[in-house]
């Protein structure tokens, strides 16, 4: 049996329109928009009506980079996958990207089967994969085709993490010159992590074991140098390149000019980049390890070179990168020494109020809003128009936006499974209230009303994004 639903009066804000329209939903895609108070919205017949008068009508957030269970420094990321979704639709986002992990050794296979048993009947909303390819060889490579084939279409490299993740500059032009003949777009973790290595190892020897020392080892200069490489190795092997996490303006920098020189090269940063610094790195008593992820947060000067990217369309995407440790037994395993502390924030389910609050601080349009948290990443990813856009055939996930609800973001409140927020005690204005997945409702009015299982795998074609 058809359900339809029908949202009343709100603003429909996308990447391109912002419209006062109502929105006909059947069978969980978006069947028409309309203009509110027009014969033709009117016409709309629906079994259940929710009244959007006064808030925001936007796709669901589309978070690009997610890392749920991750095994990272001897312990794991603390969200599973149902723990994680369920955080991620409270905060907006109706679909994940999260990393599956090639474990040196083996196959790619081995890894992506053993990432979808994790997901498989725990979501709460729908969910992708990239592949971290670790181990790159003959077999690699021809796995890549198959996984395009199947929808994990984009694979992450390491230019850090030497002896777990690292790729040499061979592995990953191989596997660049790959993704050129089949499509999949090469992700890059740009830092010269043989170079990090050598800097942290001085420091630790210096006594300087605090995790501040963890920002200071991991320079700026380091992760523009792997960018600039990256962009040079992708030029080379005439492929597409995304780069993660930037951080650094320098490496902004190297982005900009790629562009302006005509490439295929995009970045994305995340929120952490954008509103943290290296004064919460240097915060007392270990706290400061709670701020410690790679790329590291930059001085807070950093900051307006990403705001600036962010508008001018050299960074197209804001991830997440999602990655969360405990304080407590987690975080703490790197007392005494910065470089066992697990590296990662928690972040899910605060990126699109964020990135709201962004709007109103004047970094922003609201559309922009939309479209580094929405579009871009469908597009990048091959998700569009199915996921990040509002429009006919699209899937309802959508989400009703009080744009003027004020809050407090604080672990006290959230749905991470992590003891503590990065924005403790942050004032934001903006709040999710209502969000659908495929026209179900996941969050009505603030209470949880998804299950898990309802999300699933979504396997995307390659990119579509490429200019
Ligand atoms: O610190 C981070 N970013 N942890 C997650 C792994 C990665 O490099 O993205
Ligand atoms: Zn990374
Ligand atoms: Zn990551
Ligand atoms: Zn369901």
């Amino acid at each position: 049996m058809s359900t339809r639903t029908v949202i009343r009066g709100g603003l429909v804000i996308t990447a391109s329109d912002e419209i006062h329209a109502d929105v006909l939903i059947e069978d969980g895609r978006i069947a028409a928009l309309a203009a509110s108070n027009t014969p033709a919205a009117q016409a709309f017949t629906a079994d259940r009506t929710i009244d959007a008068t006064g808030k925001y009508v936007i796709p669901g957030g589309v978070d690009a980079h997610t890392h749920m269970e991750l095994p990272f420094g001897g312990t794991f990321a603390s969200d599973t996958f149902e723990t994680g979704t369920r955080a991620a639709a409270w905060g907006g986002t109706t679909t994940i990207i999260d990393f599956a992990v090639q474990s040196v050794g083996h196959s790619l296979r081995e890894g992506l089967d053993a990432w979808h048993a994790k997901a498989d009947g725990n979501c709460a909303v729908d969910y992708g994969f990239h592949m971290i390819v670790s181990d790159v060889n003959e077999h690699t490579l021809k796995e890549m085709d198959h996984l395009v084939e199947e929808g994990v279409t984009s694979f992450k490299q390491f230019m850090a993490y030497p002896g777990v993740f690292y790729s040499d500059d061979g592995q990953i032009l191989r596997a660049m010159q790959r993704s050129a003949d089949n499509g999949g777009l090469i992700m890059m973790h740009a830092e010269n992590g043989i170079a990090i290595d050598v800097l942290v190892e001085q420091a630790l020897a210096r006594g300087e074991t605090d995790p501040r020392y963890h920002g200071e080892v991991r320079k700026a200069l380091l992760e523009a140098e792997a960018t600039h490489r990256a962009i040079k190795l992708a030029q080379v092997a005439g492929a597409p390149l995304y780069v993660v996490h930037v951080s650094a303006t320098e490496a902004v920098a190297e982005l900009a000019r790629a562009r302006d020189d005509g490439l295929p090269v995009f970045g994305e940063t995340c929120p952490q980049y954008l509103f943290l610094s290296t004064d919460n790195l240097a915060e007392p008593d270990f706290e400061g390890a709670k701020y410690v992820c790679s790329t590291p947060l930059r001085p807070k000067e950093h900051q307006a070179a990403l705001w600036r990217g962010l508008r001018t369309n050299d960074l197209q995407v804001v991830s997440t990168d999602h990655c969360p440790f405990c304080f407590v037994g987690q975080k703490e395993l790197g007392r005494g020494d910065f470089s066992k502390i697990p590296n990662g924030l928690p972040g899910v389910e605060n990126r699109m109020d964020l990135l709201h609050q962004a709007v109103l601080d004047g970094h922003i349009s609201r559309r922009r809003w939309i479209e580094i948290a929405c579009a871009s990443p469908a597009r990048m990813f091959g998700l569009y128009p199915k996921k990040g856009t509002i429009a006919p055939g699209a899937d309802a996930d959508v989400v009703i936006y009080d744009p003027h609800a004020e809050q407090v973001m604080s672990a006290e409140t959230h749905h991470m499974n992590v003891d503590y927020s990065a924005y403790e005690g942050k004032r934001t204005t903006g709040r999710v209230e209502t969000v659908l997945s495929r026209g179900e409702p996941v969050i009505t009015e603030r209470e949880y009303t998804g299950h898990a299982g309802h999300g699933v795998f979504t396997p995307r074609s390659t990119c579509q994004y490429l200019n």
